[in-house]
């Protein structure tokens, strides 16, 4: 589908528009040739311009690639002293619209700053420039036999400073927890153009306000983060996955209590999809099979992680032979070799991209308390059935053509997606604020790991009260008082 421009969102008539003299000034700024594109060549600013989805797009005519801080700092400067809008952007895999400009802001990208500046492997401690790819940091630190305690689909794209700014969550956070914990220090560059160091790269540090953490999740609205020192684990010697057919969502329930208590320590990942999600896996991803010979409606992916393979076998098969002889699943794989590790996570993996090729893809992601989680994604379907927009039979004679849900089970996170033909406002008016109301009355969480961009920040109140989105406020105004990073987005207006 044609992403859309946001003719709602008036553009900020204080920011400046930018002219030949401003080009002028970040070329001799960012030494490097390709550093800056221009509208001269129209094909290469496209991509900054349109986000992952083909949702949201912008019209910047500038976008800037420095290669180290110095340089940001003095594109920030110039920017905060002449009132330039600026949208960071990293790997542009953001799924709420926060990565790319709304009107003309500039893009400044940190494809060029990606060096790996330090790896210890006593401490496990890495620091990276925050333009460093994911998947590159993982390669990196396999070698040393240590792991990212981050993983995503989009780990050959994203950067490791988006995945801060955003606070991603993904496929290993139910064994390692959240960036809050596992990022120890970062260097940013202030509006302003000073480069700051938020806390040293230790695990303990108990002096001063932690300013790192108001950085993790800030969606580029309070600076841009230039390195990361980040705490990697050792790599798990031994890795099992088990795909498991389940007939009802109370039954992943009582699977993943069951898991939670047989497995325990070893437990890595929990992750659910219902039919409906491999149906569109199997017919977009070449060469995904039907794991079982029989439909279920849901399947869970488990992974357990440890150093002692006999040890981890051990448990995993007395648990899925408990599970099989009980009745507590359908149906069940267990993946002989690495091969089939890669396979089962591939089918998780790939949704993402298969719900993408179905044209529209309207996103949601949420934090529900577990036992509701499915029955947010029936409660969809109802109210879009009611309004004559989806057919539950699957007989596509409505415009939503599939209502699907999966996600970090483990972690109360749902991913609950809608597939049309195209972006429609009458689809779009029929899920929100609707949703989010539901999400309210769970006492969930509008945004449980994409963050807010501009897709929610509108809706921010469903989730933080007056008082909290004040003091939010307040928190901008110390560090970009101009309002030039990220304007639009993460605030309702
Ligand atoms: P971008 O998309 O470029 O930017 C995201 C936001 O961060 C924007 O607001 C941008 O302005 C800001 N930003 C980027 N870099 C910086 C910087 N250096 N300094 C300051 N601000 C910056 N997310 C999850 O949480 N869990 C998942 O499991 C997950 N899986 C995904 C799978 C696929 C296939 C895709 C396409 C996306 C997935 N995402 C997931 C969403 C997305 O990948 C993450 O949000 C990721 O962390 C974004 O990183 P990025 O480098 O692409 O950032
Ligand atoms: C995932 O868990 O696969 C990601 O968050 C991406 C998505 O929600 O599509
Ligand atoms: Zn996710």
């Amino acid at each position: 589908p044609t992403a859309t421009r946001y003719p709602h969102i008036i553009r900020d008539a204080s920011f400046k528009e930018i002219e030949e003299k401003d080009i002028a000034f970040f070329r001799n700024a960012i030494k490097s040739p390709a550093g800056v594109i221009t509208s001269e060549a129209p094909d290469e600013l496209e991509p900054f311009n349109q986000d992952w989805m083909r949702r949201f797009k912008g019209r910047c005519s500038a976008v800037l690639r420095p290669t180290n801080s110095a340089e940001v700092s003095a594109v920030l400067k110039y920017c905060n002293e002449n009132r330039i809008a600026v949208v960071p952007q990293g790997g542009n895999t953001g799924l709420v619209g926060g990565s790319v400009p709304v009107h003309d802001e500039i893009v400044l990208s940190l494809q060029n700053m990606n060096k790996i500046r330090e790896f210890d492997p006593i401490s496990g401690v890495l620091t990276c420039d925050a333009g460093c790819v994911l998947e590159v940091l993982d390669n990196h630190l396999e070698k040393q036999g240590f792991i990212m305690p981050l993983d995503l689909g989009a780990k050959g794209s994203c950067q490791i400073g988006g995945n801060v700014a955003t606070n991603a969550g993904g496929l290993r956070l139910l064994r390692y927890g959240s960036l809050h914990g596992t990022v120890l220090s970062m260097e940013v560059v202030l509006a302003d153009g000073r480069i700051v160091e938020l806390g040293k790269p230790l695990r303990k540090d108990n002096t001063g306000f932690d300013l790192k953490q108001l950085f993790i999740g800030s969606e580029g609205t309070l600076g841009i983060i230039t390195s990361v020192s980040i705490l990697a684990p050792r790599r798990p010697k031994a890795v099992n996955v088990a795909m498991l057919g389940v007939s009802s969502f109370e039954g992943v329930q009582e699977l993943f209590k069951y898991a939670k208590s047989e497995l325990n320590e070893i437990l890595s990942a929990y992750e659910f999809f219902d039919r409906t999600c491999l149906k569109l896996v199997k017919h977009h991803i070449p060469g995904i099979r039907e794991p079982f010979e029989t439909d279920v409606p849901f399947y869970v992916l488990i992974e357990t992680s440890g150093s002692n393979k006999d040890h981890d076998d051990e448990k995993l098969s007395a648990f899925l032979d408990h599970v099989m002889t009980e009745g507590l699943v359908e149906d069940g794989a267990l993946a002989q070799d690495t091969t089939q590790v890669a396979g089962m996570w591939n089918i998780r993996e790939t949704i993402t991209e298969s719900l993408a090729k179905e044209g529209g893809n309207y996103k949601y992601d949420l934090s529900v308390p577990v036992p509701k989680l499915y029955s947010v994604v029936e409660e969809m379907q109802e109210r879009l059935a009611s309004v004559g927009l989806f057919a539950k039979d699957g007989s596509a004679s409505g415009r939503v053509k599939h209502v699907v849900g999966f996600g970090h089970m483990g972690d109360g996170n749902l991913h609950l997606n809608l597939t049309s033909t195209g972006w429609s406002k009458d689809i779009e008016k029929a899920i929100e604020p609707f949703l989010y109301e539901v999400v309210q009355r769970h006492g969930g969480s509008i945004s449980a790991e994409h963050g807010l961009g501009l897709m929610k920040a509108p809706y921010l109140r469903y989730s933080k009260s007056d008082d909290f989105i004040d003091l939010m406020k307040s928190m901008k105004m110390v560090f970009d008082p101009k309002g030039i990073m990220n304007p639009y987005k993460y605030f309702p207006s």
